[in-house]
């Protein structure tokens, strides 16, 4: 019986995506929310859904136990990282060693990295004239974006493309996905 927690940093509508995916699951459970925002829409959304939030800081999450004790007592399986910009530190990552996974908005090994993120990867693919563009679901280690790969789907992209269209064609590839291969790889597709 798997008991999930997103972690996310901002609107947080791949988060309301997965947790209305997985609403009335016979087996997988989202419990918690986790956000590094307290203005956050994601927190708005957990709300509305009735899924537990908690916000905490940088401090928190690199200096203490909070959130590794807080996932022990909910006792949270996997972790899933579904728009969460900060690095997941050794504590938690030796706490969940192959149960974190996140989404990148574009085809790793390219445009993944610190800094990339959001509407600033898809200005970056546009910028360099790609053709294509897509979504990469991930295991996720101490570097950013490098984790073992599960799952890709692309996208094409026009010359008349933008950053904000291709973000609409990015968002449409992690909508149909996401929670479907978190379901996968938690034994419990559909
Ligand atoms: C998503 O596109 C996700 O892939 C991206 O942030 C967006 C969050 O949107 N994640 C990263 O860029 C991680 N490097 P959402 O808050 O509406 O789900």
């Amino acid at each position: 019986m798997p008991r999930l927690a997103i972690f996310a940093s901002g609107n947080g509508s791949n988060a309301q995506r997965i947790i209305e995916y997985f609403q009335g699951h016979p087996s997988i459970t989202i419990d918690l929310i986790l956000c590094n925002k307290p203005d956050a829409y994601v927190l708005t959304r957990a709300k509305i859904l009735g899924v537990p939030a908690v916000v905490f800081s940088r401090a928190d999450f690199y200096e203490t136990s909070r959130i590794p004790n807080l996932l022990e007592a909910k006792k949270i399986d996997s972790l899933i990282l579904a728009g969460f910009l900060w690095l997941i530190p050794r504590n938690i990552l030796s706490a969940y060693p192959g149960r974190i996974i996140n989404i990148h908005p574009a085809l790793l090994p390219k445009y993944g990295g610190k800094g990339m993120y959001g509407m600033k990867v898809h200005e970056a693919v546009i910028a360099a004239g790609e053709t294509e563009s897509g979504i990469t679901i991930h295991y996720v280690d101490e570097c950013y974006d490098e984790g073992k790969i599960i799952f890709q789907a692309k996208c094409s992209i026009s010359p008349i493309d933008t950053p904000e269209t291709l973000a609409e064609k990015v968002h449409e590839l992690e909508y149909r996905y996401f929670a479907e291969v978190i379901g996968e790889v938690m034994g419990c597709g559909t």
